[in-house]
């Protein structure tokens, strides 16, 4: 079995260890104009993690269109302006060695709200928020109804959805991860929570995941054959799971599924989250997340990596070395300790990263 610090090949992309910096919104973005570009903030942050020793460095969710930022402060790729601010944080990621990695995102139905550390809540028009759009105007608890998407509002938003794509790939990123978890707009076609049309892009399972198979073979189609594509899940809407509930949702058995279908069309790594599309109980075991990756990776049969509560070296390695998934993805640990996956590589005996300005600390 592989070891956390060896190298996974995904197409013909080699990514230097298995610990990976999770996506995560700053909420940083240039509030002077609000135009979703990246600041000397997010270079200063990407660059340090990828210093800190992660194989790969996963950029936040980036907006497709305007209306998809969760807050006025995410970053976008919905025009050609933002691709430089994108480049220099390519070329910081490099400089440190790391694979360059960026999710794209749509927030759906809970766009327009103000950032977790301030109040969080949706925004209202006076307070600088806009419409927001879904599967079906079915809200959010706390946020407005979104607006039921039209079957034009779904063309424009495929082909927004490729054209961020091939801005992030003209930014230099070598992997992209279409964000179809935590509730926002995919996951929100998903779910029979969310979802109630009557059209082909709902009702069963086959026209609920229409439109994520669609987003998949259209960036697939523009992304380089010798590059990879992730896609981020919620595997379960913790709903199922929960014996006083009754509703219909995504279940792990449909995530399988789902898996199945998004390996054929071209994905070469399920990144398995959960929840966010309802308020619901989530599990409070360590392995709530990773034990559905590991389904996902046996029976679906592709690459998979595990995320959640993952702050110790040994469960990260045993992650790995077991075969439960071939990569974890860390968050919250790596903004409490930047170096933590150099840290790790020392604590197994394996080879931190090599950064040759660095080498005084090498021999004591
Ligand atoms: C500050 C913060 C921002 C986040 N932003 C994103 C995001 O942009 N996209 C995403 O898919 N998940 C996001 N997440 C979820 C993390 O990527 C991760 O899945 C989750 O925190 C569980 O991992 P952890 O226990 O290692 O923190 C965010 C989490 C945090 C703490």
């Amino acid at each position: 079995m592989p070891e956390l610090f060896s190298p996974l090949t995904l197409r013909s992309l080699e990514i230097p260890n298995r610990l990976w910096m999770s996506p995560m919104c700053m909420y940083s973005a240039d509030d002077a104009d609000q135009r979703g570009r990246p600041t000397d903030f997010h270079l200063s942050h990407y660059a340090s993690h990828a210093f800190g020793g992660a194989g790969l460095v996963m950029v936040e969710a980036t907006a497709v269109q305007e209306r998809g930022r969760i807050s006025p402060w995410d970053l976008g790729l919905w025009e050609s302006s933002q691709i430089p601010g994108f480049q220099r944080l390519v070329a910081g990621i490099r400089q440190g060695g790391a694979v360059p990695g960026v999710q794209l995102a749509h927030a759906g139905r809970k766009a327009s709200a103000d950032w977790p550390g301030g109040t969080g809540a949706a925004l209202s028009y006076e307070q600088g928020g806009w419409h927001t759009i879904g599967p079906s105007p079915v809200a959010f608890p706390g946020y407005p109804a979104p607006q039921e998407m039209t079957a034009q509002d779904i063309s424009e938003f495929i082909e927004d959805f490729v054209n961020a794509a091939q801005r992030a790939r003209q930014a230099g990123f070598d992997v992209v991860e279409i964000h179809a978890a935590h509730g926002y707009l995919l996951h929100s076609f998903l779910s029979p929570l969310s979802n109630r049309r009557s059209d082909d892009y709902g009702g069963d399972f086959t026209g609920r995941t229409r439109l994520l198979r669609e987003v998949i073979t259209a960036v697939r189609g523009v992304w380089p054959d010798h590059l990879p594509v992730m896609l981020r899940i919620s595997t379960t809407d913790w709903v199922a799971e929960d014996p006083t509930r009754q509703e219909d949702s995504w279940t792990v058995e449909d995530s399988i599924e789902l898996a199945r279908d998004a390996y054929e069309l071209g994905v070469d790594l399920i990144d398995a989250s959960s929840g966010g599309l309802v308020p619901a109980k989530i599990s409070p075991e360590t392995d709530y997340q990773t034990s559905k990756a590991a389904r996902i990776r046996s029976e679906a049969q592709g690459h998979v990596a595990g995320v959640g509560r993952i702050s110790e070296a040994t469960v990260a390695a045993e992650l790995v070395s077991s075969g439960d998934v071939d990569a974890v993805f860390v968050a919250r640990q790596l903004l409490r300790d930047i170096s933590w996956p150099n840290q790790v590589a020392v604590a197994l005996g394996a080879s931190p990263r090599h950064i040759p300005q660095y080498g005084y600390a090498v021999g004591g």
